[in-house]
């Protein structure tokens, strides 16, 4: 049985989060400037999402561009927003074939107007799609979602519309920008290092992580299923033992 086939005999991932780590080392191992590395990048970005259609993923959550990436030169920077607007246009008919619908997280006001409006268009355009949900983090900083949530829930109690008694999980949850995904149960970083940068610290808590040398531009098709096999070797015992789990 190929990797494909085998994956789908077992449980799925509902979420898979990844941090595509690894553009700017590749293309130095190539001798070239950066904005070469990310622009392989969204070759590895089409053939996951693709990747993750195909096995019935509900949910991928790319980090695409963090709070802490527009401390770059300023020249990456316009690369990278350049890449979204022109990835954007390029593959909304990638998204619309199959049957996907975009989303973003993050503090999307601070995106330069072109980016902004290109994908708000695609995010309407895409919106009635139910095979799967991309999302995008751009601009996104976990701890500065946390403080969004807690400054909104905080409103909200001096309003008398929460009772501060009453905040549990799911009201959190309903205050984060992924208000409408479920937790994440597998998490990929590519590169070799191997910690999370501030991506999606409340929604990680119980998710498996899978830390792979691949540099992103270098990851497959073959690495997601190779990913998805590992994680679904895994025991997720969620706090229990594995005797209760049997
Ligand atoms: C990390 O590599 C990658 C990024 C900061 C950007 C990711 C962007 C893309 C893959 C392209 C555009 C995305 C979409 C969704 C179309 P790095 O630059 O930190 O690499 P390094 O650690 O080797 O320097």
């Amino acid at each position: 049985m190929d990797l494909k086939n085998s994956i789908l005999t077992k449980s799925l991932p509902k979420h898979i989060a990844i941090i595509m780590d690894g553009n700017g080392r590749w293309a130095k191992q190539q001798g070239m400037l950066r904005a070469f590395g990310h622009e392989n990048g969204t070759k590895s970005v089409k053939q996951t999402v693709e990747a993750c259609a195909e096995l019935g993923i509900e949910n991928l959550t790319l980090y695409a561009f963090s709070t802490e990436n527009w401390n770059r030169p300023k020249l990456e920077v316009k690369t990278l927003m350049k890449l979204l607007v022109s990835s954007l246009k390029k593959e909304i008919k990638t998204l619309q074939d199959n049957n996907i619908k975009l989303s973003a997280i993050g503090s999307l006001n601070t995106l330069p107007e072109k980016v902004h409006k290109e994908l708000f268009e695609v995010i309407e355009r895409t919106k009635q799609n139910t095979r799967m949900t991309l999302t995008l983090a751009l601009s996104y900083g976990s701890r500065e979602e946390i403080i969004n949530t807690v400054k909104e829930i905080s409103i909200k109690v001096k309003n008398n519309i929460i009772s501060a008694e009453n905040i549990d999980e799911s009201i959190i949850n309903e205050h984060l920008y992924t208000q409408n995904l479920p937790d994440v149960d597998l998490l990929i970083r590519t590169s070799g290092e191997q910690r999370i940068s501030n991506f999606l610290l409340w929604q990680i808590a119980y998710a498996e992580l899978y830390f792979t040398s691949v540099l992103w531009p270098d990851f497959t098709k073959q690495h997601l299923y190779e990913a998805i096999i590992e994680y679904q070797k895994r025991e997720r015992r969620f706090g229990k033992t594995s005797e209760q789990l049997s």
